[in-house]
């Protein structure tokens, strides 16, 4: 074999290694924020939240303590009436409702639980719930 065809050789073989598609694995492998959000709301949230983000029937109404039942986070909720450093706070700080008779976080506070970087995919998972017109709003919410 001459020294030409070895080199065409090498060049086929190097060209059709690259050839070989490692891109669609990788895409399988990455998760993206609201899939990982998605995640840990099942885990950390779903319990009082609702499986789909639904809320607790009767959420509007307090209890004899004046605490309100966890609310919904998809389009029927408020959730998106908030800006992300409002939902971040209130993930990692917890949240009551002012008018509480109790000074109970009737919101659990994340901050041990969920590292920034979780919070801030939970908060993406919640914006997959809500419409267009909702995502819009709380847009101009951030740049406030
Ligand atoms: C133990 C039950 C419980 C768990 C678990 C819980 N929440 Fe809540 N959450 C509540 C209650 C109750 C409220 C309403 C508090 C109030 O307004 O007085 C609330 C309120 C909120 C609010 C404010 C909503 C609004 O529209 O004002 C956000 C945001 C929120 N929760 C996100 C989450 C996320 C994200 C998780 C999971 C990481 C989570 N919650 C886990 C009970 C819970």
């Amino acid at each position: 074999m001459t020294r030409i065809c070895l080199k065409v050789l090498i060049g086929i073989l190097v060209a059709s290694a690259g050839m070989i598609p490692d891109r669609p694995l990788k895409a399988e492998l990455e998760v993206t924020p609201i899939e990982q959000g998605r995640k840990i709301y099942r885990q950390q949230c779903a319990a009082c939240h609702g499986l789909n983000g639904e809320g607790k029937q009767e959420w509007k109404r307090p209890n004899k303590q004046g605490e309100l039942p966890a609310p919904p986070h998809n389009h029927t909720g408020h959730t998106w009436r908030h800006s992300n450093t409002m939902l971040f706070n209130m993930i990692q700080d917890g949240w009551r409702d002012p008018f509480n008779k109790t000074g109970r976080l009737t919101m659990p506070a994340f901050r041990n639980v969920l590292s920034p970087g979780e919070i801030r995919a939970v908060i993406e998972y919640l914006k997959s719930l809500w419409t267009s017109e909702q995502i819009e709003f709380q847009e101009l919410e951030n740049v406030k």
